[in-house]
């Protein structure tokens, strides 16, 4: 169920910590979401200056900087660093995406970083994605098949059957799309959220794959599917380029299809 004002303890009411840099002609200020659970503090932004020609390029090379010699509580996730697991999903100036793959020189003014929106926070920039995951679980994202394999080998494609999983499964599971979409917000109890639906896609668009029928079943569901309304807001944050809301598309032309 929606709510539309934070709990007391989730307002930003502290002031946070300033740290500046001194003696640096390229400065860059960084505000940064901070909550630590057993501090009993409601959450707080904390500034950072750092001298942007001692620091690299990118978002998570400042944070990186930031929690080496600054503070070492900074607590955010990355792994990769190359746009591919998916960890440092947070929202800077506004939008969701990657700090691995976001120039700082891309974003204006004082950069300021929280996590990602609509999801429970376990510590400063790092939101609680066992929902997310639940729901991933929950469309049995593997290769489900009822006859057995041909001659014992693989289950071959042909390359135009292969092709059509291009733009699927290139995503990373890094939430940007879910938690920009307004129809996720509201109510992710229920609506599977534009990542998930594209993960369910990717498997009902592979030829090897004999439970169409099934998982078209388990979506076709007033809240589950139906309550994307196309506001591309998924499409638009995507770090990797993909377009969910397509594939959401696609999924509905199917229910419509085997309904005819
Ligand atoms: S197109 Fe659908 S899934 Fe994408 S942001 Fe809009 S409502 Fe959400
Ligand atoms: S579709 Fe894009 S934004 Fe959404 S989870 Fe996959 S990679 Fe991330
Ligand atoms: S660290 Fe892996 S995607 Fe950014």
């Amino acid at each position: 169920m929606a709510t539309f004002t934070l709990p007391k303890n989730s307002k930003i009411t502290p002031k946070g910590k300033a740290h500046t840099v001194q003696g640096a002609s390229r400065v860059q200020k960084f505000r940064i979401y901070r909550w630590d659970p057993d501090s009993g503090q409601n959450p707080r932004y904390d500034t950072f200056e750092l001298d942007l020609d001692q620091c690299g390029p990118m978002v998570l090379d400042a944070l990186v900087k930031i929690k080496n010699e600054i503070d070492p509580t900074l607590t955010f996730r990355r792994s990769c660093r190359e746009g591919i697991c998916g960890s440092c999903s947070m929202n800077m100036n506004g939008k969701n995406g990657l700090a691995c793959t976001t120039s700082i020189e891309d974003l204006k003014g004082e950069i300021r970083i929280t996590p990602l929106p609509h999801m429970d926070v376990i510590k400063d920039l790092v939101p609680d994605f066992s929902h997310f995951y639940a729901q991933y679980a929950s469309i049995r994202p593997w290769l489900q098949t009822a006859t057995t394999t041909p001659s014992g080998k693989e289950r071959l494609q042909t390359p135009e059957q292969r092709e059509k999983l291009d733009g699927l499964y290139e995503c990373i599971l890094c939430a940007c799309c879910s938690t920009a979409c307004p129809s996720y917000w509201w109510n992710s109890d229920k609506f599977l959220g534009p990542a998930i639906l594209l993960q369910a896609y990717r498997w009902l668009a592979d030829s090897r794959d004999e439970m169409a029928g099934e998982r078209l079943d388990q979506l076709e569901d007033p809240f589950r599917l139906y309550r994307c309304h196309t506001i591309m807001n998924c499409a638009n944050v995507c770090p990797k380029g993909l377009n969910p809301a397509k594939a959401i598309a696609e999924t509905k032309k199917m229910l419509v299809e085997r309904a005819a």
